[in-house]
């Protein structure tokens, strides 16, 4: 399935700002149709904002709950308490508050990556209802992202077998490149891909050099990683590089 080159690149004052509009995106996209909605989250510290937002109003009486799934597009393999948990922190943030626990589905963490992404990818395949993706029927309706400091986006690392992954679903990274060092089980491009809007959220003046690096063209995975739909990043002033400006 072909992703689209295109990149919207849409600059915002700062990192309240950049969490109201993906607040805003989040709700237009669930607000698109009237059947069942799939989001697939992000961990890293960057979205914990908007998922705040999304828990506290104007944003949670105008979200129909009952038809949102929420899923995760990488996990670090600890425990589902352990603070590192990317699904815990979205638990926290507004799942647990706001969504039925049908809708909840996060990565398991309880055997080993391998078998624990083989299962996550059985979900996924039985949620869709077919286990080949279709481009004119994606997966998801919104996939957040974020960009960690070596290029990574989700789990996948710049290198990694995980970058050329073309036909599993999910899979295992027994080795993280980046704090927190344990391993990892991430959704894969083609499957990452396969939505209506691909959202990356990025802030702070520590990112810019990475930033630099991406918008340069890179073969970093956050610079390959696109949207068979839109693909959308949202970046604050001080992570903005010069040269887009
Ligand atoms: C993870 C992530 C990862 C994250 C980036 C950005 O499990 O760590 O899903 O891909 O999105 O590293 O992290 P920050 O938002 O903390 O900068």
């Amino acid at each position: 399935m072909a992703a689209s080159d295109q990149r919207k690149i849409i600059p915002v004052a700062d990192p309240a700002a950049l969490a109201q509009a993906a607040a805003d995106r989040v709700l237009a996209r669930i607000s698109a149709h009237n059947g069942r909605v799939a989001i697939c989250l992000t961990g890293g510290s960057s979205p914990k904002r908007l998922y705040q937002l999304l828990a506290n109003e104007p944003y949670r009486s105008k979200i129909p709950w009952d038809r949102v799934h929420w899923f995760i597009g990488d996990e670090r393999f600890v425990p589902p308490s352990d603070s590192r948990n990317n699904m815990k922190m979205a638990r926290e943030a507004f799942l647990d508050q706001c969504a039925p626990a049908a809708n909840i589905h996060p990565i398991p963490t309880d055997t080993d990556p391998g078998e624990c992404a083989s299962r996550y990818a059985n979900e996924l395949k039985l949620f869709y209802g077919a286990d080949r993706l279709e481009a004119a029927r994606p997966l998801f309706d919104l996939v957040l992202m974020g960009v960690g400091p070596d290029g990574h986006t989700a789990s996948i690392f710049p290198g990694y077998p995980a970058q050329a992954e073309t036909e599993r679903w999910v899979t295992g990274v027994p080795q993280a490149h980046v704090e927190p060092l344990v391993p990892r089980v991430t959704l894969t491009f083609p499957v990452l891909a396969s939505c209506r809007e691909m959202l990356f959220e990025v802030a702070g003046a520590d990112k810019r050099a990475i930033l630099t690096r991406v918008f340069g063209e890179e073969s970093l995975p956050a610079n390959l990683a696109r949207s068979t739909g839109e693909t959308v990043w949202l970046v604050d002033k001080a992570a903005l590089p010069e040269n887009v400006r």
